[in-house]
C-alpha cells in the first residue's frame, strides 16, 4: 500500500513537471503579467488560497490581471471591476461554470453548488430558488428564532462551548438550517439536538478532506474520475435517507411549513422539471432533491459559523463598536419584552452595519474561481481568454483594496451607514458573488446570523485577547480561524 501511494505521488510529481513546464510562458505569451505558482505555501499547509490570490493583488497595483498557475493550470486572477462584471454577469454565457469536476456516480455532487452543466444548473436553480423567498423567511423567522435562543442557553449549559465557541457556532448554523429549511425537530423542545448534528459537518475534518479533495478535481480531474474518488460518496445513505425519511413524515402529516420539503413536495408531484427556454427535462427523484439539501449545508453551515466567529472576535477587540451594539440589542428586546419578531430584527441597523463590515474584512468565501466554457474576449484590455481557462475572482483581495477601502484592515462598521453604503464601488464587496449564480441563501445567511448575535450579545458580553491574525488556515476557498480566542462572559 505504502508503495502503491509513493509510486503515485512520483508519477503526480513527474506529470506536473512535464505540464508545467509545457504551459511555462502560457501567460507571458499572451503578454500578460505572470506570476510562477505560489500554491505550494498552499499546498504545504501554511495559509489559505484566498491568502496567496491577495498577495498577487496587491503586488501588482498597476495591473488589470496577473496570470498564474494551480498546478499546472493556468489561472487569471482577475482585479478590473469592469472584467469581474463580465465574468460574473454579461458573458454569463462564457463563465457559467465553476470548473469543479465532479463523478458522475456521485448523487450528492449533483447539486446547485457544483454543477456546470448550464440547462440542469438552471432549471434546477429555478425551482429551488423559492425557498429562500423573502416571504418564506418571515415564515421561518419564528423557528429560527427559537435556535438563536436555543443556542445562547446552551453555551451556558456546556461550559465545553465557552471553550470552543467555533464548534459551538457549527451546531447552531446546522441546527437552524435543519430545522428551517427542513422542519427537522423545529417542535423539539431543544432545536440543539438534533439528528443531523452527529453527522459531524464538523468544524475541521470534513473541512479537510473537502479541502484535498476540491484542489484534486481541479488539478486532476482524469486521474480523480479513474480513481472512481467520489467526493461525498461516503455520505450519500445518510443525506438521501434522512431526506426520504422528512419527506414521508410530511407526506403523513398533511402540515404545511412552506419550507424546502413543501418546495420538495411539490416538485415530486409534478414528477418532472421542465425549463421552456431550453427545453431541458428533469424527473424529480428524492436523490435530486437530496443533493440539493446537501449543497445547503456545504454552502451554508461553514460560512455562516464564520462570520459569527469574525464578527465577535472584531467586537472582542472594540469595546466602542460592542457597547453601542449592545445598546441597540437591549433597547429592541427591552422594548418587546424579550420576544422578538421579524420586524425587530430589521430594526437593528447598527447590527447589520457589524455584519457586514465583518463579511467586508473577512470574506468567509475569500475567492471564486470560473472556468471558461467557450473562447471569449475580456474588455479591459482586450484579453483573450480561451475555453477551459480558469478566472478568479479575488474576493478577499478586492475587499481590502485600499482603493475602495480606506485603511481596509481597520474594523469600521460606519463604511456602511447610510450615508456611506451608497459610495461602496459596485462589485468592490461581494462576499455573496454577484450574477446569475450570487448565493441563493444570502437572505437566510443574514438573518441566521443577525438573530444568532442579537440573542448572544443580549446574554454576553465579550472580553478579547488582543488578536491580530498573521495568517488564515489552509483552505480552498475559505477564511477561517477557529482558534481566535475571545470570552464570552454571562451578563447580570
Ligand atoms: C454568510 C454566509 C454565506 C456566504 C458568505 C455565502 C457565499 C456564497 C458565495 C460567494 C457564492 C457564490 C460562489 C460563486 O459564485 O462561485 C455562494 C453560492 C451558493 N450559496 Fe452561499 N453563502 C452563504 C450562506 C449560504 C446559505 C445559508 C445557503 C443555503 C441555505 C447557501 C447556498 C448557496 C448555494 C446553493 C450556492 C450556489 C448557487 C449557484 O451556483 O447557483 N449559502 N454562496
Ligand atoms: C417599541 O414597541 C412598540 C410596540 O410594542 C413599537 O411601536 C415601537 O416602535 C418600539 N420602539 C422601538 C424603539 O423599537
Ligand atoms: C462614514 O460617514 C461618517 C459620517 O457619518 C464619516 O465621519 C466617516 O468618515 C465615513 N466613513 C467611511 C469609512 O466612509
Ligand atoms: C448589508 O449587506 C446586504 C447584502 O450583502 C445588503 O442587502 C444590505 O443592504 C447591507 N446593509 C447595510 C446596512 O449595508
Ligand atoms: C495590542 O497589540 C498592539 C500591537 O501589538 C499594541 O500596540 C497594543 O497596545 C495592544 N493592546 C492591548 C490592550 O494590549
Amino acid at each position: 500500500m505504502v508503495f502503491v501511494i509513493i509510486l503515485l505521488a512520483c508519477c503526480v510529481v513527474v506529470v506536473l513537471l512535464i505540464m508545467k513546464t509545457k504551459n511555462r510562458h502560457y501567460w507571458k505569451k499572451r503578454g500578460i503579467v505572470q506570476v510562477n505558482s505560489n500554491a505550494w505555501h498552499f499546498m504545504l499547509g501554511k495559509c489559505s488560497l484566498s491568502e496567496i490570490y491577495k498577495h498577487i493583488y496587491d503586488s501588482h497595483p498597476t495591473q488589470d490581471c496577473v496570470g498564474t498557475f494551480v498546478g499546472y493550470k493556468p489561472v487569471l486572477i482577475l482585479k478590473n471591476l469592469e472584467d469581474i462584471q463580465v465574468v460574473l454577469q454579461s458573458d454569463f454565457q462564457s463563465f457559467y461554470g465553476r470548473g469543479y469536476k465532479t463523478n458522475p456516480k456521485d448523487t450528492l455532487a449533483n447539486n446547485l453548488l457544483l454543477i456546470d452543466d448550464y440547462a440542469r444548473w438552471r432549471l434546477l436553480r429555478q425551482k429551488i430558488s423559492p425557498v429562500f423567498t423573502a416571504t418564506k423567511l418571515k415564515n421561518m423567522f419564528s423557528i429560527l428564532e427559537r435556535c438563536a435562543s436555543d443556542f445562547a442557553e446552551f453555551i451556558k449549559l456546556n461550559p465545553h462551548a465557552k471553550e470552543n465557541v467555533f464548534e459551538a457556532l457549527h451546531t447552531y448554523t446546522s441546527a437552524s438550517i435543519s430545522a428551517s429549511v427542513f422542519g427537522i425537530n423545529a417542535e423539539s423542545s431543544n432545536t440543539m439536538t438534533n439528528p443531523i448534528l452527529d453527522f459531524g459537518w464538523s468544524s475541521t475534518e470534513s473541512v479537510n478532506v473537502f479541502n484535498i479533495k476540491f484542489a484534486m478535481t481541479n488539478i486532476f480531474p482524469k486521474l480523480f474520475n479513474f480513481l472512481n474518488l467520489k467526493t461525498f460518496g461516503e455520505h450519500n445513505d445518510f443525506v438521501v435517507g434522512i431526506l426520504k425519511k422528512v419527506l414521508n413524515n410530511r407526506r403523513c402529516s398533511k402540515e404545511k411549513r412552506y419550507d424546502f420539503i413543501d418546495t420538495c413536495l411539490d416538485l415530486l408531484n409534478q414528477e418532472i422539471m421542465h425549463d421552456p427556454l431550453t427545453g431541458f427535462e428533469l424527473k424529480v427523484t428524492d436523490e435530486v432533491l437530496a443533493a440539493q439539501a446537501f449543497s445547503f449545508f456545504m454552502a451554508g453551515v461553514d460560512t455562516s459559523a464564520n462570520v459569527i466567529n469574525f464578527a465577535l472576535l472584531e467586537l472582542s477587540n472594540n469595546p466602542v463598536i460592542l457597547n453601542r451594539l449592545h445598546n441597540e440589542i437591549d433597547t429592541i428586546f427591552e422594548n418587546c419584552s424579550e420576544k422578538i419578531t421579524y420586524k425587530d430584527i430589521q430594526k437593528m441597523e447598527y447590527l447589520e452595519m457589524v455584519i457586514n463590515e465583518s463579511m467586508r474584512k473577512y470574506p468567509p468565501i475569500g475567492l471564486m474561481q470560473r472556468m471558461c466554457m467557450k473562447d471569449t474576449v475580456l474588455p479591459s484590455r482586450n484579453i483573450k481568454i480561451e475555453k477551459n481557462t480558469f478566472v478568479v475572482i479575488p474576493i478577499y483581495g478586492i475587499q481590502r483594496d485600499e482603493k475602495y477601502f480606506p485603511k481596509p484592515e481597520e474594523f469600521d462598521p460606519e463604511r456602511f451607514s447610510t450615508e456611506n453604503v451608497s459610495k461602496i464601488v459596485k462589485l468592490s464587496y461581494i462576499p455573496f458573488g454577484e450574477g446569475n449564480r450570487i448565493c441563493i441563501g444570502t437572505r437566510f445567511a443574514h438573518l441566521q446570523i443577525k438573530t444568532a448575535l442579537a440573542w448572544l450579545l443580549r446574554r454576553y458580553t465579550i472580553k478579547g485577547y488582543n488578536y491580530t491574525s498573521k495568517c488564515f488556515e489552509p483552505n480552498f476557498f475559505g477564511l477561517r480561524d477557529s482558534k481566535a480566542r475571545y470570552d464570552l462572559i454571562a451578563r447580570a
